[in-house]
């Protein structure tokens, strides 16, 4: 770029062979300014030369040439200035940094994970590598759906289909289809649901609802939106020894069958419960569920229930909390049509908030939640709660479980895979997600060997919290060429 700049503006080609001594050869540590402005004899050039990097050129500079080529474009001051160390230059606000924000660890997993595999391929240009890492949906989207999107997009464009700014909580229809479709004689009516841009958007929203003073408590492993969400609200103290003090991490492994022992949490005001779990794929038994309910009334806490896959839940474990008697009076419950419809990038969930859900002092929990998203959020787009709308008629219903099937499908490829090679496996049959264990070994250690070997990113367990060291998961979102393909490599790999 420098070097680009400069032919910019002075039109010299910055080859080397353009260069000679402005006296006789002289080299330019001397020389430590060169300034371009126009002058009754042509321009004067400024160049400041202070870096090493400029100096190590072993750059000359023809005079003659200067004046010929410079006289060539009318300049103001031109400068063509080296690059220096950033922190010696650059301008800073007076503004100082979040501290909540410099305690967050590196990046966010899934950007890590991106970043490389972008590493890997710049190293193995030629690399053919399968994706089964960041858990994106790939499958098209039904077309029931995407017609219902398109008429919403082309109304837009009439008089009598425009619509500007939408309820903040969502269309009164959409809300009516989700609680029928997902809450039919659990106590939930529309009114207790809004309509989002997406469970991870509704966390970061819940977050802002409980302000910094609460302690979460959350399955380890577990979706990194929580943890992360909590220090940026500045819930937590430092991280030290994998753990943010003032987080209570509950430990979900094959011993305990990937349920909590509840008995452990100390004095956590909210609990971030997902099933079925992101990474473990385990789902919690109605006897659990009820446990956790059991035991929120008992210590007063909230229980935040992320149900982002529970369609894909195959045997008779609860799809919502609300389906175990008391849940309304200490749960909310998260969800999203991105794994159910592919609406990864479409962008639409949803939040239930119960009217019985009641604040310390006797506020109405869902009064404030409405609150924050009149002020947070504008209402979710009108076209793809169009789509919301075509997902939960009959043909949408079956459309969605359809894809859901495909990608179980894929599941199915993956365990058994795995367990062919003797691995240990866990998840799957509830989730699109494949829990391996690696013993002893350390998870980013094997997510490198896969990659490395198989060209194939999987997501290492410990992005996901202490508990999830040892482990990777292996996401079953793929062309099922791609996930055939990938059980390929890793049965080779791992023979
Ligand atoms: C457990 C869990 N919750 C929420 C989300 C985010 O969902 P959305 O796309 O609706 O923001 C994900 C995405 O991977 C997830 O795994």
């Amino acid at each position: 770029m420098r070097w680009k700049f400069w032919e910019w503006a002075t039109g010299l080609p910055f080859a080397r062979s353009n260069f000679a001594t402005l006296e006789s050869p002289r080299r330019l540590p001397s020389l430590t300014s060169l300034s371009l402005a126009p002058t009754m004899n042509g321009p004067t050039i400024s160049v400041s030369l202070n870096s090493p990097q400029f100096l190590a050129r072993n750059t000359f500079i023809s005079s003659s040439k200067l004046k010929t080529d410079t006289s060539r474009r009318s300049l103001g001051i031109c400068k063509c200035v080296s690059s220096p160390p950033a922190e010696q230059t650059a301008y800073t606000t007076k503004v100082s940094r979040n501290a909540n924000m410099a305690k967050l660890q590196a990046g966010y997993l899934f950007p890590e994970i991106a970043r490389r595999r972008a590493a890997h391929l710049l190293k193995y240009p030629d690399a053919q590598v399968i994706s089964l890492g960041i858990g994106d949906t790939t499958e098209p989207i039904p077309d029931i759906i995407t017609n219902a999107m398109a008429e919403r997009a082309c109304a837009l464009s009439t008089v009598e289909g425009y619509s500007g700014y939408g309820a903040e909580q969502g269309e009164k229809k959409l809300r009516s289809a989700i609680a029928s479709a997902y809450y039919k004689d659990l106590g939930i009516d529309e009114s207790d649901i809004f309509v989002s841009d997406g469970a991870k958007c509704d966390i970061s929203r819940l977050q802002v609802l409980f302000g910094s003073n609460v302690k979460i408590a959350v399955q380890d492993p577990s979706y990194p939106a929580y943890v992360d969400s909590s220090v940026i609200m500045g819930q937590t103290g430092l991280y030290e020894n994998q753990r943010y003090s003032n987080i209570e991490y509950m430990r979900c492994d094959p011993q305990n069958g990937f349920f909590p022992d509840l008995s452990l949490i100390s004095n956590a005001d909210v609990i971030f419960f997902c099933s079925p779990n992101n990474p473990t794929g385990s789902a919690a038994t109605r006897e659990q569920l009820t446990q956790l309910v059991q035991y929120a009334k008992k210590t007063g806490s909230i229980i935040v229930y992320d149900s982002a896959y529970a369609m894909y839940i195959s045997d008779d474990c609860p799809r919502s909390i609300f389906e175990i008697d008391g849940a309304k009076e200490v749960a909310i419950e998260t969800s999203s049509f991105s794994k159910y419809a592919g609406f990864t990038g479409v962008r639409l969930g949803w939040t239930v908030v119960p009217k019985e859900l009641l604040f310390s002092d006797g506020f109405p929990v869902a009064k404030d939640f409405n609150r924050i998203v009149c002020t947070c959020f504008n209402g979710a787009s009108n076209i793809a709660q169009a789509g919301g709308l075509a997902c939960l008629s009959p043909e949408g219903l079956k459309a969605m479980q359809s894809t859901i099937n495909f990608y179980k499908e894929n599941t199915q490829i993956i365990m058994d895979t795995f367990t062919k090679l003797g691995f240990d496996v866990y998840g799957g049959k509830n989730a699109p997600y494949v829990w391996v264990h690696f013993p002893g070994r350390n998870s980013w250690d094997v997510f490198a060997e896969i990659l490395e070997k198989a060209n194939v990113v999987t997501t290492p367990g410990s992005g996901f919290g202490p508990g999830g060291e040892g482990f990777v998961r292996v996401s079953a979102f793929g062309h099922r060429e791609n996930v055939l393909e990938a059980s390929r490599r890793l049965s080779q790999l791992y023979k």
